[in-house]
């Protein structure tokens, strides 16, 4: 009997092999970014896959700007945010975003539920 369950979830993070892959990629290597390509848009067609998106505040909403523009609802994008944290249970506010402490509720959100808070600039 066999235990092998099949693979849930997937981590995919571009790691290029050099510096200039995007400009200077093989037609070999072309032919694999299509091919990862087209399993992941065929995943988003199907509504079974979801975003992880850590990076700064601008470039996470320029990500889920981009998810979005493919046809990914914000349900299914993850996010994590930063903030400077000091009592790490909620009393000293300096983890503080919005309604939000992250230091109890955070860091990794539901990008829906924080949406509005990063359309507030300079928070
Ligand atoms: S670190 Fe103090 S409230 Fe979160």
């Amino acid at each position: 009997m066999s235990h092998r369950t099949a693979v849930k979830y997937f981590f995919c993070k571009l790691l290029p092999p050099r510096a200039t892959f995007m400009q200077d990629m093989t037609a070999e290597e072309a032919k694999f970014m299509q091919a990862h390509a087209a399993y992941w848009h065929e995943h988003l067609a199907r509504g079974n896959a979801v975003a992880f998106v850590c990076r700064s505040e601008a470039l996470t909403l320029a990500a889920v700007r981009a998810l979005q523009d493919r046809g990914m609802t914000t349900d299914r994008i993850y996010t994590t945010l930063e903030r400077n944290m000091k009592c790490g249970i909620g009393f000293c506010g300096h983890c503080q975003f919005g309604p939000t402490f992250m230091c109890k509720e955070g860091p990794v959100y539901r990008f829906d539920s924080v949406e509005r808070i990063f359309a507030i600039r300079e928070l």
